[in-house]
């Protein structure tokens, strides 16, 4: 037996026993002639001593050892003196005197501490460069851990709701999620191209015709996109489809499933159901789709105040059909004229034409360029619309809902951070329900807001034609402070509306044959009425441990560049392999084109 015992679980009651253990020296202490190690592995800790007159050779091993040395070491569990007991440590009531050590390897002094205080200082693209190290780190071992339970929970959970468990391909052909796709040359057909999945979509929907009932897929999804602190070109889904269903049955079952794994997490109960809010009013009162509901600063509809107002600004966008929209950012008055700048030029940035605003000074008094300008029935709705009170700072936006509200949505959540009233101890879970069928993408045409398979609210689809803006989906998110979570929806089920929806989309006859035809073919082979969701585990787990980069939970990830710089990929390769896909590679410039991802979606 190579070990008797893990690092991390030696206790009092193993005093006198005889044990081996493996792992890494994470400190090595001489004091005075006695050598320190601890002992480190994926378990735990476990202190180590050895003393030259147990026996000398391991001593003299043990003294020229250095960190992250690989080893095994052998002895006697004794209990620590009373004054060295660490309640802080699961082991740390026993220490073992060892009198046999094997070195395994010898490590290379690493180009970083591997201590999490001092590595959350060092450079990410160094760490992600010697991966192997940083995942040797408590916190990151801890990460991959809590993922791995919360995986599990949810193929349990699944299991017992009597899901089945199917993969899909990776080969496979484009499917629109709204991303440029990754391309894999076939060698076997000389100039096709299969596509990596941006989700198991399509797959799963034909897992429904083909009588599945219920399946999901813990799957791995590609999209070349830009890429964010919550965004990776490949992730991984809790990926659910179900058969002979309605929304209700989506929510209850995602509820069930949130609530176990924010207990599997050590956050306790959470109490169900969850909130649901319509696209509609999240857009309205927090300006975003996503809404962060651990704090308020509410977003008032200000646009009856100044009606009638002599402010220019206000006046012009009231005219044009717009709305005059603010919050109170509680007790911000005091912002430096540079971060108020800074938030101007956020408002602007997101297409705004400035930022008006009102200090409410510690006496009470307004301090504004704009307030000359309101009457004082303007003034007398503002202060009691608003809350008004002495310290605050009340922002505004003025413009076309579209522009407004996802402008001082944004504003909303600055302002929050810089009040300090987002408390990072809460877990504010909502569903956003009703979103809009279709959205104008920037060239002005039609594009599905999820994907073109979500089925309308049946109702709606009259407006197919006349107003296809006004259509609401039968899709929805779940959000979790502030992070979308997971999406999904119900599915068209007949091949009569699928196929007008691609027409509404503009897409050609020829191409929906091209693209869909398979899946337009095979709903009309008695398809169930079928729907469901896919939630981001990578998501997931970063909230559930509190980091704030998925990055952090996901064992192998890639740079904002779209490189793994310990694997250096992607790399180039040589011309025989492009040659047996017929690959020419031409580059006129080093910079990758601005392409757009495909119109369908
Ligand atoms: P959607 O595109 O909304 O839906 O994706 C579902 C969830 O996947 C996560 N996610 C990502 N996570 C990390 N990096 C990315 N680049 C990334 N992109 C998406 C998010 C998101 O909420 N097929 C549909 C689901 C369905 O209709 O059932 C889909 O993929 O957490
Ligand atoms: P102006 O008359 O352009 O100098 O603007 C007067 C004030 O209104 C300034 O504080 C601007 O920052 C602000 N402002 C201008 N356009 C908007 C808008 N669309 N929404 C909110 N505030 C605005």
């Amino acid at each position: 037996m190579m070990r008797t015992h893990t690092c991390g679980e030696l206790k009092k009651s193993e005093v006198g026993a005889r044990v081996k253990l493996c792992g890494w020296a994470n400190t090595v202490r001489d004091h005075g002639g006695v050598i320190f190690i601890d002992l480190r592995d994926r378990y735990g800790l476990t202190q180590v001593l050895f003393d030259p007159s147990d026996n000398k050779a391991a001593w003299d091993i043990a003294q020229g050892i250095r960190g992250e040395t690989c080893i095994q070491i052998e002895g006697a569990v004794t209990a620590r003196p009373a004054d060295m007991v660490n309640l802080k440590l699961a082991t740390g009531e026993i220490e073992i005197r060892a009198d046999q050590i094997v070195l395994f390897n010898r490590a290379q002094t690493p180009p970083f501490p591997l201590d999490d205080e001092d590595a959350e200082k060092v450079d990410e693209e160094l760490k992600l460069t010697y991966r192997y190290l940083d995942l040797r780190r408590v916190k990151m071992q801890r990460n991959l851990i809590q993922r791995h339970k919360i995986i599990n929970d949810v193929r349990n959970y699944l299991d017992d709701e009597n899901f089945l468990e199917i993969e899909t391909p990776i080969l496979t052909k484009s499917t629109p999620e709204g991303a440029r796709d990754y391309l894999v040359p076939s060698r076997v057909n000389p100039g096709m191209f299969y596509a990596l999945p941006q989700a198991p979509q399509q797959y799963k929907q034909l897992l429904m015709m083909s009588g599945m009932d219920r399946y999901f897929q813990i799957a791995r999804c590609f999209r070349d996109e830009d890429l964010r602190a919550d965004r990776q070109p490949e992730f991984t889904q809790i990926d659910v489809e179900m058969s002979f269903l309605s929304q209700e049955d989506i929510f209850k079952l995602i509820d069930g499933m949130l609530a176990r794994i924010m207990k599997v997490a050590g956050h306790g109960e959470i109490s169900l159901p969850i909130p649901r809010m319509p696209y509609d009013e999240a857009m309205n009162r927090f300006g975003s789709d996503k809404p962060d509901l651990r704090f308020g600063m509410e977003m008032v509809d200000l646009s009856d105040v100044f009606k009638a107002t002599t402010f220019k600004v206000f006046a012009n966008v009231l005219a044009s059909g717009g709305v005059v929209k603010a919050i109170n950012a509680k007790g911000l008055a005091g912002i430096s004229l540079g971060q108020a700048d800074e938030w101007t030029k956020i408002a602007k940035e997101a297409g705004l034409g400035g930022l008006a605003h009102i200090r409410i000074q510690a006496d009470g008094t307004w301090k504004s360029p704009i307030t000359k300008f309101f009457s004082d029935a303007e003034k007398a709705a503002l202060a009691e619309k608003l809350k008004i009170e002495s310290g605050d700072l009340i922002l505004f936006a003025a413009d076309k809902a579209g522009v407004a509200n996802p402008a001082l949505g944004r504003l909303r959540l600055i302002a929050g951070a810089a009040a300090g009233v987002i408390d990072k101890s809460k877990f504010a879970f909502t569903w956003v329900t009703d979103f809009p069928l279709f959205e104008k993408n920037d060239e002005g045409r039609l594009q599905s807001m999820h994907h073109p398979f979500t089925s309308p609210h049946v109702e709606d689809m009259e407006l197919l034609e006349s107003d296809p803006l006004k259509i609401r989906a039968q899709a929805y998110d779940i959000v979790l402070n502030g992070t979308e979570l997971g999406g999904g929806s119900i599915r068209i089920h007949s091949p009569e509306y699928q196929a007008r929806i691609f027409k509404a989309l503009g897409i050609a006859e020829r191409e929906i044959e091209d693209r869909f035809g398979h899946l337009i073919r095979a709903l009309g082979f008695g398809t169930p009425p079928h729907g469901g969701i896919a939630l981001g585990v990578d998501r997931l787990v970063m909230l559930m441990v509190g980091e704030d980069s998925i990055r952090d939970v996901i064992a192998f990830p890639k740079t904002q560049k779209a490189m793994d710089l310990m694997m250096n990929a992607p790399a180039h390769v040589d011309a025989r392999q492009l040659r047996d896909v017929y690959l020419q590679v031409s580059i006129p410039e080093a910079k990758p084109p601005e392409t757009k991802p495909p119109p369908a979606s």
